[in-house]
């Protein structure tokens, strides 16, 4: 996967390349990060990348010229056919919301092409002429889309092959499965009188996948019941649920 980040601050994705997962995964060659400094294609002397707004308002604007030519400059790397297959997706507070079914369709595509919004925003011909993919990553508001990219390289890169270690721990993720996860412990057994369940140590593999699960189930009723309305549950779970006190009625929003 070749990650292709447009910015006016390059430093901000220095770091991010050299540690962890990522870091291994591009010394391995499984995914690339190459930066572009939207700066590069501004056409004064001062290089200015944004400007006041039409309509007048609080807040500078993104010209259009240097985010397009960026994107472009990038795009001429690419075959036609290939382009296709190499989305452009712009940060914005005002995107659809990333969520793991949207980083799966990303994982599917040859390249992206990742444009990082500013100042208050960007000039609307931005995403118009570069069909961009507009994508927040929560509702909160943040100062650019630097962040946001890195959260998508991230997130995108788990779903590399060869990226994450056992293909099973990208598999039964959370979110991924439907549910939260389920308490992890590891030694010691009884740390500061805080014991580990038992269960978890007893060998009985029937038992401990039937705890987690449970866990699973009430952890997401408590934290996230949102989820339950999509999850895959079996009648086993939905029992369990309706002993807990949910039923179909309290999920309806
Ligand atoms: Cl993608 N950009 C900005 N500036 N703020 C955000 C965001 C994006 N997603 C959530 N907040």
């Amino acid at each position: 996967m070749r990650f292709h980040v447009m910015t006016l601050f390059p430093e901000a994705f220095d770091r991010s390349r050299e540690f962890s997962m990522i870091a291994q995964a591009c010394r391995k060659g499984l995914i690339s990060i190459e930066v572009t400094d939207i700066r590069a294609f501004t056409d004064d002397r001062h290089n200015t990348a944004d400007d006041y707004q039409f309509g007048g308002g609080h807040g500078m604007v993104m010209k259009p010229g240097p985010v397009i030519e960026a994107v472009e400059s990038v795009l001429a790397g690419y075959l036609l056919e290939q382009r296709a297959r190499a989305p452009v997706v712009l940060f914005t507070p005002q995107g659809e919301m990333l969520d793991q079914r949207l980083v799966e369709e990303f994982s599917g595509a040859e390249a992206l092409v990742l444009v990082c919004g500013h100042y208050a925003g960007m000039d609307e011909r931005v995403p118009e002429s570069l069909s961009a993919r507009q994508v927040s990553i929560g509702d909160y508001v943040l100062t650019g889309g630097e962040l946001p990219a890195m959260v998508l390289i991230d997130a995108v890169s788990r779903l590399v092959p060869g990226v994450v270690g056992s293909p099973e721990s990208v598999t039964e993720d959370s979110i991924t499965t439907g549910l939260l996860q389920h308490p992890l412990y590891t030694r010691p057994a009884d740390y500061r009188g805080m014991e580990a369940p038992d269960v978890l140590r007893s060998g009985n593999h029937a038992e401990i996948n039937r705890w987690r699960r449970r866990e699973s189930l009430k952890r997401t009723l408590d934290r996230r019941p949102d989820l339950l309305r999509s999850a895959d549950l079996s009648d086993d779970d939905r029992k369990y649920l309706a002993e807990l006190g949910y039923s179909r009625l309290m999920s309806r929003g």
